[in-house]
């Protein structure tokens, strides 16, 4: 399936991949990834399962156990459910985004969730949002993209994002946590966040979001860019 094609978004969190990637993928008519949802999932039903998040082959059998589904609610909400559940709201705390960053750091939960993930390569085309699409789950991909904004605007955004969803986080400890994740998903030894060698780097830092998405669409020829 190489020929269909992949954009890839990689970028650290609060970035504003999740707004950016779904506008896309709508503008296109493609498939999207949200593999950060993967990892928090498997952190939620470790977590739900009492499984040792710091033990790589319990959290990995919990990752290949773990059903997890993508879909769209009769509004047209995205909704993910987790052996059943419907997950959404919960994987969107930070204490799921603390879990899921745990558990990204081990090699075979990685390996679980990279077949996975190549999975949702389908025609027309797949948006796929992580932090190593280009590096790792789609090398081959010619479309890369690593979306980045400084970890004050992160912060800031992701305050707003949490405020409208009812739910009040403090400004400090939020900017505090969005650099300490950034820096265990950079530092880590299996797959680090980092750009591609041949990704184009976006700085979307006081950048309106219709810039940010043409930005990005810009990186496909096109006749890709048609629908
Ligand atoms: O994008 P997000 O905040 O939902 O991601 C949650 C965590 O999952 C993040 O801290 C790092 C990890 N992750 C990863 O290691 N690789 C990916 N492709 C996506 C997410």
């Amino acid at each position: 399936m190489t020929s269909v094609p992949v954009l890839t978004i990689d970028g650290p969190s609060g970035s504003g991949k999740g707004t950016i990637c779904r506008a896309v993928a709508d503008r296109l008519g493609w498939h999207y990834l949200d593999s950060g949802a993967l990892y928090r999932a498997v952190g939620l039903a470790s977590a739900w399962e009492g499984v040792d998040l710091s033990d790589p082959e319990a959290v990995a059998a919990c990752a290949a156990r773990t059903e997890i589904r993508f879909e769209d609610d009769a509004s047209g909400e995205p909704r993910v459910i987790v052996n059943g559940k419907d997950a959404t709201h919960q994987l969107r705390m930070e204490t799921a985004g603390a879990a899921a960053s745990a558990i990204a750091a081990h090699p075979p939960v990685r390996a679980v969730l990279l077949a996975l993930q190549k999975g949702f390569r389908r025609p027309p085309g797949l948006i796929a949002d992580g932090r190593d699409m280009g590096t790792v789950v789609f090398p081959d991909s010619r479309y890369k993209v690593f979306l980045t904004a400084s970890a004050a605007e992160r912060a800031k955004r992701r305050h707003k994002q949490l405020k409208d969803k009812g739910v009040s986080v403090n400004l400090d400890s939020l900017l505090h946590e969005i650099a300490a994740r950034d820096e265990r998903d950079a530092g880590r030894a299996v797959a680090p966040l980092r750009p591609a060698e041949d990704a184009v780097i976006v700085d979307s830092t006081g950048m309106p979001i219709t810039e940010v998405i043409e930005r990005v669409l810009a990186v496909l020829p096109d006749s890709l860019r048609r629908r």
